[in-house]
């Protein structure tokens, strides 16, 4: 529909109609039958405000899409059709590993291929707009919801938050390309500085941090072209992000040129009573409205009350004809006025699962999944006898939160994907979430005394990690750390295969372990992808998104920290007025960037060219062999340090990364280019700028062990 045309509709709109464009609401609201009952009674909903609704959230099937949005039709005036949104995460129903993890594969190209997969399942499922990618900055792994974040770095994730948009949405047209979907980039802003690690709990930043490292990777997701920004929970600045006038104009709109849709997160507007903002509903919108949100997700706040807000001013049409205008228009981007459907039929309702997809989701968990340690364990050998002991052993709790339509009983367990392979295999399985009993420990040990490996599947639960999942102690939780304890006394060899959703403190159990494994919530292929790479069949190349801390005190935490007036270094480490801790070393166990292979490679030759000519980049070179005698992928990862700066600025930033494969043997030489642009950060008076000066870059393979390689003066 012409943009004119759009218009002319707002026209013909009543308010009340209006105001129903900017609610969105769960199916059930929906059911059928004509008769109110339920959430509708409750929210004292008419029929006919029913017929008005402009967005229906969290469907199941293409059926159910299809059955709405048909009687939906039916009884509005209008005919203005319902959009229909989703959490799509990491997958609608084949399920891909975590974000947090597709973040430790630094790979933009492979979370774009994610991100297309699971749109077109969504899109044949009736999904018209995923509630993905979550751009928030994270430092604290108490926050369960680190589990759907790209980890610590606000560069990497400015990065694969775009490669999200990117994916979803496509280049071309979502009117002619059914099988993608629009992207709501969330949650704006600042929810992953929950203090504590306690999730909705209060936000408090600093300006200068907010610019540096909260918002490149919301700015990253907008000219990606991102459709929607959802606003956060918390407060920030002292006021609920679903309330802040400033923030949402100034920041949003102003300054990263924000054009889309603004939507609250589920109930936010309602909360804003509950922060204690709003007296009642009607002040809750009120507050919300003005701020600019313009969709009101799952509370009846514009529903009972903006018809009346804006009866009694009405010069708040303007902004009210403003919303309606951005939901029309991301109908109309949909194709929705032409078809309501967006494809479907009474023929193709069934989902339309392609085994390319369930192969893409077993590629991403072995691209994903991180070797922390291995003391020549892994792989594992052929006819090797092996125990596989412990609550993950055979469990097939690897989806991870928001895989709701992801069917558990169809992912594949490390017990089912290794019994396919050439191994002598005893699995001692045990009921997932269960406290270890003595019994079961004792049983383990006699299995591991008489087997040559011991696989240790141990791990978090699904409900353990994810939204509402804050925790106070990162260890291995239910007598896991017990068991490890007690099997290393009797065999050595042990390889922890860790399931989690976020990084976990291993102290106690990393020196008794000769290998680590990370497999996250690996996804629906998750067994079969770690039998590969426990096999050697491919090799692991996830590496850290996201420091594992020595202990929960060290938290938040991030390596791009600060120096301080009084930094730690090794010749003052016995000293006491220097920032340390009495009880613990500063730094992670595993750090940011912390990874490795089955194969072993080296940085030689580096050297700095300066360019002969202004504006021509630097150019960083190295040589690179892999000194082992199969092929072998890295993560060559380039760091900087600006030396000396107007604002306090981190000892370490990840610039820059390539992913390598090496042939065995194989020597390859590799440049990396930056421009003095890509020293620019944000100065107290809020411009972005490099200061002229020297630069020190460091090479390596992870945040903490990267080496000076030289500095360069721009
Ligand atoms: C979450 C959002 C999510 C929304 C809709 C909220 O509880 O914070 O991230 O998109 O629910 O399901």
């Amino acid at each position: 529909m012409e943009t004119i045309k759009l218009k002319k509709l707002i026209d013909r709109m009543t308010v009340a109609e209006k105001v129903g464009q900017l609610v969105q609401l769960t199916p059930d609201f929906f059911a059928q039958g004509g008769e109110i009952t339920g959430p509708m009674q409750q929210w004292q909903m008419s029929e006919e405000q029913l017929g008005t609704i402009g967005s229906v959230l969290g469907t199941h099937t293409a059926e159910q899409v299809y059955t709405i949005q048909t009687s939906y039709l039916e009884k509005s005036r209008l005919k203005i059709p319902l959009i229909f949104m989703a959490d799509v995460i990491h997958g609608y129903e084949t399920i891909f590993p975590i974000p947090l993890a597709l973040a430790s594969s630094f790979d933009a190209q492979l979370v774009e291929e994610v991100a297309k997969a699971s749109a077109k399942e969504a899109a044949e499922a009736g999904i018209h707009v995923t509630f993905s990618p979550m751009a928030d900055h994270v430092k604290d792994p108490r926050w369960g919801r680190v589990l759907e974040s790209n980890g610590e770095d606000p560069t990497l994730s400015a990065v694969l938050t775009a490669a999200y948009v990117r994916g979803y949405q496509g280049t071309d047209a979502l009117a002619e390309n059914k099988q993608r979907i629009a992207a709501c980039v969330k949650h704006f802003v600042g929810y992953g500085a929950a203090e504590g690690g306690r999730d909705y709990h209060t936000v408090d930043l600093s300006d200068l941090e907010l610019y540096q490292n909260y918002l490149p990777a919301f700015q990253a997701a907008i000219e990606a072209g991102a459709e929607l920004v959802m606003t956060s929970f918390n407060t920030i600045h002292g006021v609920p992000a679903t309330a802040n006038q400033p923030l949402l104009q100034d920041v949003l709109r102003e300054k990263l040129g924000f054009d889309g849709l603004i939507i609250s997160d589920w109930a936010a507007v309602a909360e804003l009573m509950a922060h204690r903002v709003a007296a009642d509903r009607t002040e809750a919108a009120k507050k919300a409205f003005t701020a600019g949100v313009e969709m009101d997700m799952m509370s009846d706040c514009y529903l009972n009350a903006l018809e009346q807000i804006i009866d009694a001013d009405p010069a708040m049409n303007e902004q009210l004809n403003k919303a309606v205008f951005h939901v029309l228009h991301l109908k109309n981007k949909l194709g929705l006025f032409e078809d309501p459907y967006r494809g479907l039929t009474p023929e193709n309702l069934a989902p339309r699962l392609l085994k390319e997809t369930r192969l893409l989701s077993r590629e991403a968990a072995k691209k994903t999944t991180v070797l922390l340690k291995n003391q020549a364990l892994l792989p594992l050998q052929k006819k090797q006898k092996v125990a596989l002991i412990g609550p993950k052993a055979d469990s097939k709790d690897l989806l991870g939160a928001w895989s709701w339509i992801g069917k558990q009983e169809e992912a594949v367990s490390l017990a089912k994907g290794l019994s396919q392979k050439e191994i002598d295999l005893t699995i001692l399985p045990y009921p997932d979430g269960k406290v270890l009993t003595a019994a079961y420990i004792e049983e383990a040990c006699r299995l591991a005394e008489q087997s040559e490996v011991v696989l240790l599947a141990l791990g978090e639960t699904s409900e353990e990690a994810g939204e509402a999942a804050s925790l106070t102690k990162l260890s291995l939780s239910r007598n896991q750390e017990a068991l490890v304890a007690a099997v290393s006394q009797v065999n050595p060899k042990i390889a922890t295969i860790l399931f989690c959703g976020r990084p976990l403190v291993l102290s106690a159990i990393e020196p008794l372990c000769q290998a680590i494994m990370i497999a996250w919530f690996p996804g629906s292929e998750g067994g079969n992808a770690l039998a590969d790479l426990l096999m050697g069949e491919s090799e692991p190349q996830g590496r850290l998104a996201m420091s594992f801390p020595r202990a929960e005190g060290q938290l938040p935490m991030t390596y791009a920290q600060l120096s301080t007036g009084r930094p730690l270094t090794e010749e003052n480490s016995d000293q006491k007025y220097i920032s340390r801790y009495m009880d613990e070393k500063n730094d992670p166990l595993f750090s940011f960037g912390a990874g490795i292979g089955y194969g072993q490679c080296k940085i030689s030759k580096t050297q700095i060219v300066h360019p002969d000519e202004k504006n021509k980049p630097f150019e960083l070179i190295c040589t690179l062999k892999n000194e082992g005698d199969s092929p072998h992928t890295t993560t060559l990862q380039l760091y900087s340090r600006d030396d000396v700066t107007e604002v306090a600025r981190p000892m370490r930033e990840l610039k820059q990364w390539q992913k390598i494969n090496l042939a065995a043997a194989e020597e390859t030489q590799h440049s990396f280019y930056v421009t003095p642009e890509d020293f620019a950060y944000v100065h107290s008076d809020f411009s972005t700028k490099s200061d002229p000066g020297t630069i020190s870059l460091y090479l390596g393979f992870a945040a903490a062990s990267a080496k000076l390689i030289g500095t360069l003066t721009i």
